[in-house]
């Protein structure tokens, strides 16, 4: 896989120290929630991982449209429905092992001004060249929900993603990165605690690198849950 569809007048690069202001910014806007990253975990992540930080950037204005940031883990060393804290170790990504076999995608966000301009889906794709490159075997990651509480009392998290699956419901993230090729495998609470819109829950999500063959006897479904 090499092609990344680059929509006109933007570019995708990996991070530089220059863009950490701006992210933290959009951040601000996209997670009013949360706390937006500080340049120390920004720097971290450069330093730790920097092939696995995208950026994509508007050429006319220099401005960053939107991230995307990735580590790589064993998941067997995880549980399925760890929070994104576990995940990132508190958002440090110290816990980046360059022998893991599976990308996670710890984060992917635009800027409002720039979102349904195919960027989501351009910086999904630079880091499954990544994935490919490297011939790990596949990317996970968690999918907000974050339409959910419009029907929770209505509709179970699990109905809920087989109802964005199968097209009947609409969710303004997890229906991006379905549209992007991923599939979803389970929904798991807590991910993010602070995410009132989803409720706290996330989708687990999956993409395979098909050319990789997978490593013996092993399945997402066999990642343990917390007990
Ligand atoms: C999710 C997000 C990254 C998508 O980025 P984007 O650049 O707007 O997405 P794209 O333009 O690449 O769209 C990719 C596909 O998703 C679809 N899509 C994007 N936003 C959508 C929405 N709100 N509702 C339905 N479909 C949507 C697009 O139609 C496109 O599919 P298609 O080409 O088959 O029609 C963006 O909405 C965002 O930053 N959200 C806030 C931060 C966030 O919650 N990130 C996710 C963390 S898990």
């Amino acid at each position: 896989m090499d092609h990344v569809p680059l929509p006109k007048d933007f570019l995708i690069r990996t991070l530089s120290e220059k863009d950490y202001p701006e992210i933290s910014a959009i951040c601000a806007k996209v997670y009013p929630t949360e706390r937006p990253y500080t340049d120390a975990e920004l720097a971290a992540h450069h330093r730790l991982f920097p092939e696995g930080q995208f950026v994509a950037i508007h050429q006319p204005t220099g401005a960053v449209a939107g991230a995307h940031f990735t580590l790589m883990i064993w998941l067997t060393h995880f549980h399925l429905d760890d929070p994104w804290d576990t995940l990132t170790a508190d958002g440090t990504f110290l816990d980046h092992d360059p022998t893991g076999h599976t990308l996670y995608g710890a984060d992917l966000f635009v800027h409002p001004a720039y979102q349904h301009h195919g960027l989501g889906r351009t910086l999904t794709w630079a880091a499954r060249n990544l994935v490919s490159s490297k011939n790990l075997w596949r990317m996970v990651g968690g999918s907000r929900l974050p339409g959910y509480h419009k029907v929770s009392t209505q509709v179970s998290p699990d109905d809920y993603i087989s109802k964005v699956k199968s097209g009947e419901m609409i969710d303004p993230v997890l229906t991006a990165h379905l549209h992007d090729g991923w599939d979803a495998v389970t929904a798991i609470r807590g991910y993010l605690p602070h995410d009132v819109e989803s409720e706290g829950w996330a989708a687990v999500i999956q993409w395979v690198n098909q050319a990789c063959p997978p490593p013996p006897d092993w399945a997402i479904s066999k990642v343990p849950r917390k007990k």
